[in-house]
């Protein structure tokens, strides 16, 4: 019976997705959460009204609420959850009730740069305000607070400065230039303004932060550090503090639980695969922590085993991990989905949820603000019941969503902008191949022979190559704008998978391509041909796939000469600095090249990689090709590229065992 009615209230529910049963239990469970959380916050307004008019609730300890003016870093929170109130129920007393606690933060906080918190006060507040009203006064609050926000900004350092040094030499970090991981929850701030007639800068500000906190934060299981003091001049981290966190090598739930947050916001805003990677390394360390109790439920701090639980922390990472799964490959969307609801069925819990008249009318118990200054230490705060009741309106939408339409991804085109390039593009790299025209000689060519593959190093998951060629970028695209570059040189070489031919008398090589065929372009395929003299190459590239396929036929007619090898090249050539660590496998083969940061005026270390299921013969010409070769006539090669800055793959060892494993697989 309970079964039937389960099923009945979850048919009833408009394009509710089928969940898992912890899915619809929780889902079920929703309306009881919320009508409770909306009583418990009726009689926290009603303490409130004991307090000082412009403060606001933020914790509840030693049997006494405790509030705060605007300009502590919590002051946008409780806002921002009668705002998740108004927007479940859609009652208008919650409405009221979150203009009136918006508004207690718009003067005082215009133009306050005091410190780093300006997105925690004023986006959980304003910007929800914004969201669900359209009101145009929240806009120019959160415009000018982005602009205070900015002031904080070192363009040489790139980085926002978290907090003041008090006095020059004084104060608890002196003259140090402090950046903590909790930035990155400012950036959200930066990027709505940025994106809605505020100061292009904005953006370019947040991901300068994002990039140099993801390349110093963490290390390398994963897990992040909470605070760095950057030199302002050598802009090199001089030391590492544990503010928050137990030690300077452990690691602080809730910091770490921001840089999940932050970077899953990041990517949702920039597409920068990057930021993907790190927000998936993140939660996952959080996830596969031995430490972690089983409710997901963090303690404190990872390294204080059987200490006090902190609830903010897990509230901030439920939320996170539910925006997470919507960018994540399917196994890990799984993973971080389940994880997920899981921890929400626990704050929903009594273990979690507090019976109403007791703890302040704060909804959840146990969080701890700040152990080692012995403050706030299992107490209710006012962002664990943010972060709780955000995650829930997510895990609502989530659940509600109809499954997502692929988005473009793979491309296959023509490109006539430049001369006659003929390229291709996934989620991973782009490439292209020249045609007949840049054989010419200039003005109308530039005598380009080379039937070599060229590569582009994008960081980003939406096509760019066609906007890139066609010369409507930002500028040159041998220069990244934010998405990636072509520093990638081909010439006359094979460049990644251009193919040659070893024969008695010595090495021959296709010129340019004569003809181009599209076959098909689907968001998650694409699939072209290129026809040479001889013969005709039909690529296929595939979503989520640094390697493309390449099947090799001669053309009608031709007979290529039995006493000749072929297959494909990759350039490897000391000349050109493409000399970096290699690794080689002859059976499967696979060559997968790694080129060191920096060479040749290049950004980033550039993976290269041909993979030859069927090899015979490994050989290199004079120009420093190293190609895999093979008698038959029609074959299937892979050959492709990575970018360390698109994050994917960041160090030789990693992108050699990701090629050899493929090789692997191709050959089971
Ligand atoms: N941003 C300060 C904290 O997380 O406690």
């Amino acid at each position: 019976m309970k079964k039937l009615l389960l099923a009945a209230t979850l048919a009833a529910a408009a394009c509710v997705q089928a969940g898992t049963p912890a899915e619809d239990q929780l889902l079920q469970a929703l309306p009881g959460i919320f009508e409770k959380s909306g009583a418990h916050y009726r009689a926290l307004l009603e303490a409130m009204k004991a307090q000082p008019p412009d403060s606001f609730p933020k914790r509840f300890q030693d049997g006494k609420l405790v509030s705060i003016k605007p300009k502590d870093w919590c002051s946008g929170f409780f806002p921002g959850s009668l705002w998740y109130l108004y927007e479940y129920t859609g009652d208008a007393f919650w409405k009221d009730q979150a203009v009136a606690y918006t508004e207690r933060l718009i003067e005082p906080l215009r133009h306050d740069a005091s410190n780093h918190d300006v997105g925690f006060r004023t986006y959980c507040s304003a910007g929800n305000g914004l969201r669900l009203t359209g009101d145009k006064r929240y806009a120019e609050f959160l415009h000018d607070t982005s602009a205070a926000l900015r002031t904080r900004f070192d363009d040489n350092l790139g980085l926002i400065r978290s907090w003041n040094s008090p006095k020059k030499g004084g104060g608890h970090f002196g003259t140090k230039y402090i950046v903590i991981i909790d930035n990155m929850m400012n950036l959200e701030l930066l990027e709505w303004d940025a994106k809605n007639g505020g100061d292009p800068k904005s953006d370019k500000i947040a991901r300068s932060q994002a990039d140099i906190t993801d390349a110093h934060h963490y290390r390398p299981n994963g897990s992040a550090y909470h605070i760095l003091d950057y030199d302002p001049v050598t802009c090199r981290v001089r030391a590492h503090y544990s503010g928050q966190g137990g030690n300077v090598e452990g690691t602080w739930a809730r910091g770490h639980a921001w840089g999940i947050y932050g970077f899953t916001m990041m990517y949702r805003e920039t597409r920068v695969r990057r930021y993907l990677e790190r927000a998936m390394k993140a939660a996952d360390y959080w996830l596969d922590e031995p430490n972690l109790p089983a409710d997901g439920i963090s303690y404190w701090d990872f390294s204080f085993v059987g200490e006090e639980r902190d609830v903010s922390a897990s509230a901030v990472t439920a939320s996170a991990l539910l925006e997470l799964q919507a960018f994540a490959p399917p196994a890990k969307a799984a993973k971080y989905r389940a994880a997920a609801v899981k921890m929400l069925t626990a704050m929903a819990s009594p273990a979690y949820f507090a019976q109403q008249g007791e703890n302040g009318d704060f909804l959840l118990m146990h969080s701890v603000g700040h152990k080692p200054g012995n403050s706030e230490v299992n107490v209710p705060l006012n962002y664990a019941d943010y972060y709780f009741l955000e995650a829930l309106l997510r895990f609502k939408a989530m659940m509600a969503a109809k499954p997502a339409e692929a988005k473009p991804c793979c491309r296959a085109f023509y490109a006539p902008y430049r001369m006659d390039d003929f390229a291709w593009e996934n989620d991973c790299l782009g490439m292209r191949a020249y045609g007949p025209v840049i054989m010419e000689p200039a003005p109308k060519g530039q005598k380009l022979v080379s039937s070599g593959f060229d590569v582009f190093n994008k960081c980003v998951d939406y096509p760019v190559l066609e906007k890139w060629l066609h010369g409507k970028g930002e500028g040159s695209y041998h220069k990244d704008h934010g998405e990636g570059m072509d520093n990638y040189k081909v010439s006359t070489g094979r460049g990644v998978g251009g193919v040659g031919m070893l024969g008695a008398g010595g090495w021959t090589y296709e010129k340019n391509w004569k003809k181009q065929r599209v076959i098909s372009e689907k968001p998650e395929e694409a699939v072209f041909e290129l026809e040479y003299e001889a013969y005709t190459i039909r690529g296929t590239i595939t979503k989520g796939c640094p390697l493309v396929k390449f099947e090799v036929r001669p053309n009608e007619g031709v007979t290529l000469a039995a006493q000749r090898l072929i297959g494909p090249g990759l350039d490897v050539s000391k000349a050109r600095q493409h000399n970096g660590k290699m690794k080689v496998g002859f059976n499967p083969g696979f060559v997968a090249n790694w080129e060191p940061e920096g060479v040749d005026g290049q950004k980033g270390s550039i993976g290269t990689a041909i993979v030859l299921p069927g090899m015979a013969r490994i050989a290199s010409d004079d120009m420093d090709c190293i190609y895999l070769l093979q008698g038959e006539k029609t074959f299937t090669y892979y050959a492709g590229a990575c970018w360390s800055g698109a994050g994917l793959f960041t160090c030789a060892s990693a992108w050699h065992d990701y090629v050899e494993n493929f090789a692997n697989s191709l050959a089971k």
